[in-house]
């Protein structure tokens, strides 16, 4: 199988170019300057023949969004549009990956895949554009949404919270009233390359199991790597940002577990196994 993986230089790309490594996929990896998805009249040349295209690339600064809608669409709507006439054209399947923000967080129970969207920011509306683009498009496809990714190549919440410790900047006051499904960027990686060997199409929520709040999730931190750090609970009020959160944007991965007849591991397991990659590692 040869999979052409777009975005291949982010967080998610690297560690699905390691999956696909690992896992003997014949996987181009492509990024800007080299491969730039809003650009539909270079695409056709830029990208090779595949059996599929994964498209991790994004704009993903949340916050920044809210004042730089034009370029956000740009990415998050026009791009995945330009890719799936692409694979429309050439009649092979588009794998891309979306998120919770399109949904508002006011569901007191996992959201499903057919639940009503509602999107709160620029961002989570531009998502969610590149969703309905890609329905539009006439390519199969599979649109995986995933939720608060941590992973070994970017930003995360895990590193600030080990930063703050490290800075003496304790106890640490983390944010309760936000529930969601934290998930390692590594399992998300093995699940997307799980649904390419599927022949199910569609849409589909691919997330840790489990739940939980910000505080929650730093105090399962902090037992791991410096117990005894005091976590206190706050609301998301006291740290006023850009674009509006939803509050509670838990998964339902049930039609995941159906595909694929695997189990998205926990949480807790993702940042115990993000744990152990990272001892791997240089020190941050
Ligand atoms: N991170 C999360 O918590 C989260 C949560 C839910 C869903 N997601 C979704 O998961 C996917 C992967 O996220 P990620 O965190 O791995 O993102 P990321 O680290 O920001 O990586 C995105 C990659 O796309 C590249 N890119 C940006 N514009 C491009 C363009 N026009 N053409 C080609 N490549 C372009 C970026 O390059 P530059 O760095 O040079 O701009 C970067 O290498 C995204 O679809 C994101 O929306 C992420």
């Amino acid at each position: 199988m040869r999979v052409v993986l777009v975005g291949a230089n982010g967080m998610l790309g690297t560690d699905l170019k390691e999956a696909c490594a690992r896992e003997g996929v014949d996987a181009p990896a492509l990024d800007l300057p080299d491969v730039d998805i809003t650009r539909p009249e270079r695409l056709q040349r830029d990208l090779p023949e595949a059996d599929w295209i994964i498209n991790c690339a994004a704009y993903t600064r949340v916050d920044d969004a809210e004042t730089d809608r034009e370029t956000c669409f740009a990415v998050n709507a026009e791009g995945p549009r330009n890719l799936a006439r692409l694979c429309a054209k050439r009649g092979i399947p588009l794998l891309h990956i979306s998120t919770d923000y399109v949904f508002d967080g006011t569901k007191n129970t996992p959201y499903q895949e057919d639940d009503p969207t509602h999107a709160l920011s620029v961002y989570g509306e531009s998502k969610l554009a590149g969703e309905r683009a890609i329905q539009d498009a006439g390519c199969p496809y599979i649109i995986a949404r995933t939720q608060s990714l941590f992973g070994l190549h970017g930003p995360s919440f895990i590193k600030s919270i080990m930063r703050f410790i490290t800075e003496g900047k304790v106890p640490l006051k983390v944010v309760q009233d936000q529930v969601s499904c934290p998930t390692w960027s590594g399992h998300l990686a093995d699940a997307l390359l799980r649904l390419v060997h599927t022949e199910h199409r569609g849409i589909v929520h691919t997330s840790s199991e489990g739940a939980c709040s910000w505080f929650d999730f730093a105090r399962a931190i902090v037992d791991r790597v410096q117990p005894g750090v005091e976590v206190l609970p706050v609301p998301a009020s006291i740290y006023p940002r850009p674009a509006r959160r939803p509050a509670n944007s838990v998964l339902d991965k049930t039609r995941y577990a159906q595909w694929t007849a695997h189990r998205f591991p926990s949480w807790q397991e993702g940042l115990d196994a993000y744990l152990e990659a990272l001892n791997h590692t240089s020190p941050i």
